[in-house]
């Protein structure tokens, strides 16, 4: 029997990638060969599965193919997939969910636990030689243990953040989502609220929905006037979740104490004014970003890539 065609769309790992050139016939798309929409336009003409991370792919990058049947993602967001067009072309999705959830939630944490005690900015000092006496009032952090952390979005990895917040710093959870989740919240007490709620009574603010039109700019200027002044607020979700414009203005006039911030309204980020407060941690999109987890992603999206392909049923379909 001949062949299927899959198109490898970014860099994989290097064992998953010599295993699907074995498997199939393999087409590289490779931003030095040009036009990257060409390349893949021309790529899906025959092609049976796509696998990959990091592109867009909608109508106009996907509308040659004719045998496409599947496209495997290498991560659990699939917001730069253009859901609708796949679905009323019959195209399945899978994604990497549950083995990143872990190495995310502790993102999340270095996030929170750097904005609150000031981290970056108190190395920053410290290197500059500022550190001449004991630190005043003015650099001091914010307490963790024993605070609210209010989770917007009890997802696997919302869970996995309230987890740590309850079992390793005596936090007392709440959380927002669309419904109420009794089973997962009782392991940790978590307290469900109305948004409004929680933005205005939380010590601590995380960030883990996935990016949907629900959530678009769900936090803007309204949700940061409503949190306190000593607020701490994390997004490891995407950055098209918080208005970044709102989110500057709510640092730059203190009306809340920091920021962590692992993503952004546009990726890679080169520049941005919040790169000039001394309220915020950055970190490049680095939520799942260690050798193990970036693997099991690897071997899970593959594995995902090839079931589909050979008659069984991936096993993490969106759709
Ligand atoms: P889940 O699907 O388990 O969690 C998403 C949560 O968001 C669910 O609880 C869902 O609610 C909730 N949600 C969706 N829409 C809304 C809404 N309109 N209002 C309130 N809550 C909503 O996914 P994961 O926890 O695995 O991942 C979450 C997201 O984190 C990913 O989609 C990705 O964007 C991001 N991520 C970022 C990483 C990084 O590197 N920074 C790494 C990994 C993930 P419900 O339970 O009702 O479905
Ligand atoms: C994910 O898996 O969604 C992470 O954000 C990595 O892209």
């Amino acid at each position: 029997m001949d062949k299927k065609t899959v198109v490898l769309f970014s860099g994989i790992r290097a064992e998953y990638e010599q295993k699907l050139a074995e498997q199939f016939n393999l087409i590289k798309i490779n931003p030095k060969l040009g036009n990257i929409t060409e390349q893949i336009q021309n790529a899906v003409k025959h092609a049976h599965g796509m696998i990959g991370a990091g592109r867009y792919l909608g109508e106009e990058q996907l509308h040659t193919a004719e045998n496409l049947e599947i496209i495997s993602t290498v991560s659990v967001g699939y917001d730069n997939y253009d859901v609708d067009y796949l679905k009323s072309r019959g195209i399945h999705l899978a994604h990497t969910p549950h083995v990143l959830t872990e190495t995310t939630a502790d993102t999340a944490w270095s996030l929170l636990m750097s904005a609150s005690r000031r981290v970056v900015e108190l190395d920053k000092w410290t290197r500059a030689g500022e550190w001449k006496k004991t630190v005043a009032a003015e650099q001091f952090g914010m307490d963790i243990f024993g605070k609210r952390l209010g989770i917007i979005g009890l997802g696997n990895i919302g869970a996995a953040i309230a987890r740590r917040g309850f079992y390793g710093f005596n936090m007392d959870i709440a959380y927002y989502g669309r419904k109420e989740k009794p089973e997962i919240a009782n392991q940790f007490n978590a307290q469900y609220l109305p948004l409004d709620e929680l933005l205005s009574t939380s010590d601590f603010i995380v960030v883990a929905v996935d990016l949907n039109p629900h959530t678009q700019n769900l936090i803007s200027k309204a949700q940061f006037d409503l949190m306190q002044k000593h607020a701490v607020f994390v997004n490891i979700s995407r950055g098209a979740v918080v208005d970044e414009q709102a989110l500057y203005q709510a640092l730059l006039n203190k009306q809340i104490f920091a920021a962590g911030l692992d993503v952004f309204q546009k990726e890679p980020l080169t520049e941005s004014a919040l790169f000039e407060l001394d309220n915020v941690v950055v970190t490049p999109h680095i939520g799942s970003a260690t050798q193990a987890t970036r693997d099991a992603m690897n071997k899970l999206a593959y594995e995902n890539l090839v079931l589909q392909l050979t008659g069984k049923q991936a096993k993490y379909l969106v759709f």
